[in-house]
């Protein structure tokens, strides 16, 4: 008899969007006059920049033409985008290699896959509240997960605590779902504590492009010795509107390397390399063009645009709040807006309270973690219209 991965029966029953997404679908099955307007998943709204669609459109008519029609690419993405992203990290001031990004699908797919140069022994450390997929994809391992903290005293940007060792650990900065970023220092001190308890640091950079502060990092590789202890994995996705296109890249230093059990030293870049090219044939050529384009200058300029939308957004939603002097997290160099729920409600009750009084999707903060149970996420993903309408009937609410 098949014998299944029984870590499975540890998850929970669904992924949180899928949940939330079958609570949407029941509630306008049963009320279909009403407008929902949907402020949960962080799913853009605004169309592909003209840069990014012309040049998907000549890659189109490439493949349609015997002398430019391409089959299988390199597994870790063209070098024309490879360049692209260097030249996108030295813009920042950060220095990356060509053979240290590999291009993929999207950092939800890598962040979750990484798990499979990790032995099972290994202590992950996953801040909570954060993204499902950390603590789902290390559960369907079957690995140790120690829980770190995050709550308003520490304005959701836990420290190491010394005294607990880790292997692995992840920060999603600027972070989902609160929308806090961590500074240079508060990420050295996690460089540090990576490097003297021999961790390897999983950065979640998915929405680095929001960040607007100068002074914040928008790379782990700003940091001193991160290139030693690091893997950052970043998103076109909430950069330039690729939730459906699909490209992402992960950075993966020459320099990170562990010591195995029989003291051979492994290469994680090798690593990484050997199990991408067994495992995944690549992004399609047509969407590598798009997202090199999106990496010029004018495809950054109107991606730039795209990103000062959103945050106009991010904006109207923190004003409301502000009228109604309720507390928040985020909104400025992040997309997400994070609250406690007003009425002592726990997020899964205020989340069906809104959707049925107000028929406004929000994202409950239980599904990121426990210290999430009384806080609720807004996104700034939707369109204008749509937000100012949401923020008015949330505003007769409360
Ligand atoms: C979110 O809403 O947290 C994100 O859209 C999920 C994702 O990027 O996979």
């Amino acid at each position: 008899m098949a014998k299944l991965n029984e870590n499975y029966q540890n998850l929970k029953e669904s992924y949180l969007f899928s949940e939330i997404a079958h609570r949407v679908a029941k509630y306008t099955q049963e009320n279909p006059d009403k407008k929902v307007i949907r402020l949960g998943i962080g799913d853009v709204t605004l169309p592909l920049e003209s840069e990014v669609v012309d040049s998907m459109h000549k890659a189109v008519d490439e493949m349609g033409n015997a002398s430019s029609f391409r089959g299988y690419g390199p597994e870790q993405g063209y070098d024309f985008l490879r360049n692209a992203i260097k030249d996108y990290y030295t813009r920042n001031g950060v220095s990356v290699e060509l053979d240290e990004i590999f291009v993929s699908d999207g950092a939800k797919s890598d962040t979750g896959n990484i798990t499979d140069l990790f032995s099972v022994d290994n202590v992950v450390l996953i801040p909570d509240p954060v993204y499902p997929v950390y603590v789902d994809t290390n559960t369907m391992n079957g690995r140790k997960i120690v829980y770190l903290d995050a709550n308003a005293e520490n304005g959701f940007l836990p420290l190491p605590d010394e005294s607990v060792h880790a292997d692995i650990i992840y920060i999603c900065s600027p972070n989902n779902p609160t929308g806090a970023v961590y500074n240079k220092e508060q990420l050295k001190i996690w460089v540090d504590y990576a490097l003297k308890n021999d961790a390897i640091i999983l950065f979640d950079s998915a929405y680095e492009a929001f960040i607007s502060d100068e002074s914040l990092p928008r790379s782990i590789f700003a940091i001193e010795g991160a290139k030693q202890c690091a893997i950052e994995f970043c998103s076109l996705s909430k950069t330039a509107g690729f939730t459906g296109t699909r490209c992402g890249y992960t950075v993966v230093p020459k320099d990170l390397k562990v010591t195995a059990s029989n003291g051979e030293v492994m290469y994680v870049n090798k690593m990484w390399n050997r199990r991408q090219t067994t495992k995944f044939n690549g992004v399609p050529y047509i969407v590598q063009r798009g997202a090199e384009a999106a990496f010029s200058k004018e495809g950054m300029e109107q991606a730039q645009k795209m990103i000062g939308y959103y945050k106009e957004n991010a904006k109207i939603i923190a004003d409301t709040l502000d009228k109604k002097n309720m507390k928040y997290f985020g909104g400025v160099n992040s997309p997400y807006i994070w609250f406690e729920c007003p009425n002592n409600m726990d997020s899964w009750t205020f989340f069906d309270y809104l959707l049925t009084n107000a028929q406004v999707v929000g994202t409950p903060g239980a599904g990121f973690g426990t210290n999430g149970t009384n806080y609720f996420r807004l996104t700034s993903f939707g369109n204008k219209e749509n937000t100012i309408e949401a923020m008015e009937r949330f505003a007769k609410l409360f």
